[in-house]
């Protein structure tokens, strides 16, 4: 039984928690968060007793029967909440990304190594049904060698889609918080990822991240457009935008995400995150003369939170070590400040 406690149980803990409520292998056995009202109200959804709902990190730290935590805060608390975790000789799971710099992200894997603990980042797109498949089909050569990819993530709006408190919002327009914009940086490292999950690292970055003044002091990084080369003479981009008056399939974020990737072969098309534009299939493979849709693939968003817990209860189980490993981690967090660098910079940069 895998003993995990929660610290910060803010807007995406209960896509977070629904596994670990499931699966017979682990349970949710504290909580902690500043917000004590948000605390007692996930801990009394989550059967947790009261006796186990926490205010300050080191509390729910202090715990021995307790074996992992999962960390969901704000970007700037990872690392110092990590290092706090590992001397209290805890295993961690965090959020993406998974610090503001190489330097914390070096010292999170080294306290990892030191404690003889697992760290794992949390990348739940990796485990996306129809991402999934996509790297099955890619594996099978369906569309041969791969050589582009190609991303959009498009915000609109919805009816539907789920209610952002506004302290989830603050501290995400705070750079110094958040470590970049909400686009571009926190919810660009799905995307980063992705184009490593499929390609391998990049080699050299440019980028144009804009600005868009929503109100005053809340800049969004967009529209963006980011360029990179892997080696071997391959490519990839990401292309941001925020289209207020688009509506976007969703019960969660109102984004849709779409990624095309190309090969020698075929081309294929995954479609869908967050949210989706309305009428398209999940995944589109095209290969040679034909084409084949996947309609029937499993697509609620958070199915990747499902699958990625999972993989992380069975890495516990197996000790194999749990994808993002620490060091995946930290290379997908070096592709996005390589970003951030070019755009300040006006120039491209070496990843
Ligand atoms: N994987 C995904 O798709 C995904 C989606 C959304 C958010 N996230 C990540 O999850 C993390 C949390 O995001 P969120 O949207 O839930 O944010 P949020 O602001 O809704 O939640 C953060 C919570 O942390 C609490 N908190 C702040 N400082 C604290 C402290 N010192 N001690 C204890 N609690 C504290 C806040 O009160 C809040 O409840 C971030 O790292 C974010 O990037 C990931």
């Amino acid at each position: 039984m895998l003993r995990v406690g929660f610290i910060g149980t803010g807007r995406i803990s209960d896509l977070h928690a629904l596994e670990y409520l499931q699966d017979e292998r682990a349970r949710i056995v504290a909580v902690c968060d500043i917000d004590g009202e948000t605390a007692e109200r996930r801990a009394a959804g989550w059967d947790v007793p009261s006796t186990h709902v926490f205010s300050h990190h080191h509390e729910l730290l202090a715990m021995p029967d307790l074996d992992l935590v999962e960390i969901l805060l704000p970007h700037h608390l990872h690392h110092p909440v990590t290092l706090d975790a590992f001397a209290a000789g805890k295993h961690v799971s965090v959020q993406k990304p998974m610090a503001l710099t190489l330097a914390q992200a070096d010292e999170m894997v080294a306290a990892a190594s030191t404690a003889g603990k697992l760290l794992r980042v949390y990348e739940n797109f990796l485990h996306y049904p129809p991402v999934t498949q996509a790297i099955e089909l890619i594996e099978a050569g369906e569309i041969g060698d791969p050589l582009t990819i190609r991303i959009k993530s498009n915000a609109g709006f919805s009816p539907n889609a789920w209610h952002l408190p506004l302290a989830s919002l603050a501290w995400r327009f705070d750079p110094e918080k958040c470590g970049g914009g909400p686009l571009v940086f926190d919810d660009g490292h799905h995307k980063f990822a992705l184009a490593w999950h499929f390609m391998g690292l990049a080699q050299e970055v440019h980028a144009w991240i804009g600005r868009m003044e929503l109100m005053p002091g809340r800049i969004l990084d967009a529209p963006s457009i980011v360029s990179w080369k892997f080696p071997g003479n391959r490519f990839g981009s990401l292309e941001v935008v925020y289209s207020p008056q688009l509506e976007v399939e969703t019960r969660h974020y109102a984004q849709d995400d779409r990624v095309e990737i190309t090969g020698t072969r075929g081309v294929l098309w995954i479609n869908g995150g967050h949210g989706r534009l309305p009428g398209v299939p999940p995944l589109v493979l095209r290969r040679e003369d034909r084409t084949r849709t996947f309609d029937d693939l499993p697509t609620g968003w958070e199915l990747s939170f499902v699958h990625a817990t999972r993989h992380l209860i069975d890495a516990y189980e197996s000790g194999d070590p749990p994808r993002l490993t620490g060091a995946e981690g930290r290379d997908v967090l070096r592709f996005l400040l390589a970003a951030q660098q070019s755009a300040r910079e006006g120039r491209a940069v070496p990843v």
